[in-house]
């Protein structure tokens, strides 16, 4: 039986990947601090292991575990958070991800997958971002991120360790907290929950590419299944301003959802989309589920 490793897999995106995997059939250990991550999260058929990805005990595990494919989502991904405490954020981030890849050297791993995020490029002069562009973080958490990406290439040449870099845009759906990377939808429906006005930074009409988490699932198991080694943005090439967000949040729910506008937040971009050509023609991805789609999905599975 194919074994695999999903850190982070009491999350948000972690945890419908763990989910698909066992459905599949998969022997899936999941390695997690919960220190965001929810116990009720967890598929029963999965082994969970309660580790920090940093710890020597998670080393020798997956050294013992001898997995096919290792997923890696556990991560420190409050942007807010990483510029309060930028050290907490590397440690884990950085860190973290060398001390799995570590344990990698002597195993023959058919592929690391690893999640990174659309913030490595930062305030990208391109509305439309693609895996060639320069990368300039304006977080630190968008620069741990870089930088675990950096050691996981490096690995590579140096060990022939397989993997695949996904860089996501704003991931949405069932499980997410309104902390953590790319919450805004969490944000609004949690608001929406309460009875509470939403606040809109700026006039609403900055865009993001809104991507929904089963989609995020496919690629990663897309990812985990090809020889191809490789860094691929992984977004649906369609931006949605935050008013559109709140018009479909409108329809779905059949009220009108009153909001406020807020000053905009410091060092936002405006628009910010992802061009998926590449991880389509090489991974044959592409996403399937729209905002109307999306967004019925998580409203329905809150
Ligand atoms: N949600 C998004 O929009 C988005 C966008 C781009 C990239 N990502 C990346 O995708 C991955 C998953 O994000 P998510 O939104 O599901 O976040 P999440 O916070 O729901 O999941 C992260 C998981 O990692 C676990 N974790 C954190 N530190 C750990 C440690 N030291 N040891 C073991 N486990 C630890 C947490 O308990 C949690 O279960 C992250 O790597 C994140 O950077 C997310």
């Amino acid at each position: 039986m194919k074994k695999a490793i999903v850190t982070g897999g009491a999350g948000f995106i972690g945890s419908h990947l763990a989910d698909s995997l066992i459905k599949d059939g998969l022997d899936v250990h999941i390695i997690d601090d919960l220190s965001s991550g929810k116990l009720e999260h967890l598929p029963d058929a999965a082994s969970f292991h309660q580790l920090d990805i940093s710890s020597q005990e998670t080393r020798e595990l997956i050294t013992s575990i001898k997995p096919d494919v290792i997923y890696h989502l556990a991560a420190q991904a409050d942007v807010n958070r990483s510029l309060d405490d930028p050290h907490t954020d590397m440690l884990v981030n950085v860190g973290g991800t060398i001390n799995i890849l570590e344990a990698c050297r002597s195993l023959s791993l058919k592929k690391f997958v690893f999640s990174s995020t659309s913030a490595v490029y930062g305030n990208s002069p391109e509305s439309v971002l693609t895996e060639d562009l320069p990368v300039s973080p304006l977080s630190y958490y968008g620069l741990s991120k870089l930088v675990a990406e950096r050691y996981i290439t490096l690995y590579h040449d140096l060990f022939s360790i397989p993997y695949t870099i996904l860089r996501y845009g704003n991931v949405y759906g069932p499980r997410q907290t309104a902390k953590g990377e790319g919450g805004v939808i969490a944000v609004f429906t949690e608001k929406l929950s309460k009875g509470e006005p939403l606040k809109v930074n700026g006039d609403g009409l900055q865009t993001r590419d809104y991507v929904y988490v089963q989609d995020i699932v496919s690629a990663n198991r897309a990812a985990g299944d090809i020889q191809d080694v490789g860094t691929f943005v992984v977004g649906t090439g369609i931006p949605t301003s935050l008013l559109e967000v709140i018009k479909t949040l409108e329809n779905h729910t059949g009220q009108s959802i009153p909001y406020t506008h807020g000053a905009d937040r410091p060092g936002d971009i405006k628009h910010s989309c992802l061009n998926p050509a590449l991880i389509n023609r090489t991974l044959g991805w592409a996403h399937r589920y729209d905002m109307d789609m999306g967004i019925s999905e998580t409203l329905r599975r809150r």
